[in-house]
């Protein structure tokens, strides 16, 4: 378990992503061209784009989370790979990679560098496609917008790779995304994901937050990528977001 925070509650929905919703405004920030962009189901965004042979590994043993399992040696890609996800374990969806992607962004586990904001904390472990055997070494590439609802195509702000560590965990500081327009709506609060593994399987995805009052009029949004944010204090007595996003490769 990473380190804990205190004071946690669930967020009212409003107060956490509708109080600002009308006050952002988003020129320039490309809204239409994720638009314009868009893949039906994301098949257009980088997932599912399988690759090599995997090394073996404990896939179908179980491993369980937290104690290391199979991480490491490419857990359940390898079965992943050869027979598809154990039944009963749901990979996670993919979704739109949009046009405001960067490779190559630095490996931290802050992107905020110094980003105005309500703070957010994103972790959540790997795990393969047998839901349980978590896998050390996959890549977390996740980049957002900033508090204006603007990317950073110049630079690397709020963009960055972090590694899960031997039991398939990442963290990433940065702070909650802002909104932008898509035509004429905004997008919902979003931090989008590439997830890869040197064993060949990537998933591109995105995050979205529980009770954001743009979700309902969005096109991209899938139910499964929601999840509920959790309200602390952090340092200094400031308010900040947490959130939990587990992923789960596919092998194909
Ligand atoms: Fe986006």
């Amino acid at each position: 378990m990473l380190p804990g925070m205190a004071n946690h509650k669930t967020v009212s929905r409003r107060a956490a992503l509708g109080a600002v919703a009308g006050s952002v405004v988003a020129l320039g920030c490309g809204g239409n061209q994720e638009s314009s962009a868009k893949t039906p189901n994301g098949s257009g965004g980088g997932a599912s784009t399988g690759g090599g042979g995997g090394s073996g590994g404990a896939a179908g043993s179980g491993g369980a989370a937290g104690s290391g399992g199979a991480a490491g040696s490419g857990g359940g890609l390898a079965e992943c790979k050869a027979q598809g996800p154990t039944p009963g374990c749901k990979v996670t969806d993919d979704n739109i990679l949009g046009p405001f992607y960067k490779a190559d962004a630095p490996f931290r586990s802050d992107i905020t560098e110094g980003s105005a904001g309500t703070a957010l904390r994103v972790r959540g472990t790997v795990y393969g496609c047998d839901c349980q055997t978590p896998l050390a070494g996959a890549v977390v590439d996740v980049w957002q917008a900033n508090d204006a609802g603007t990317y950073d195509n110049a630079g690397f702000v709020l963009r960055g790779r972090v590694k899960t560590d031997a039991q398939g965990r990442y963290e990433v500081t940065t702070i909650l995304p802002g909104l932008y327009l898509n035509g004429s709506t905004y997008r919902p609060r979003h931090v989008h994901y590439k997830v890869s593994h040197a064993e060949g399987v990537s998933l591109t995805t995105q995050l979205y937050f529980e009770g954001d009052p743009w979700i309902a009029s969005d096109a991209f949004v899938k139910p499964s990528l929601i999840r509920p944010l959790v309200e602390s204090v952090g340092a200094g007595g400031k308010k900040q977001y947490d959130v939990t996003f587990d992923v789960v490769l596919t092998g194909s």
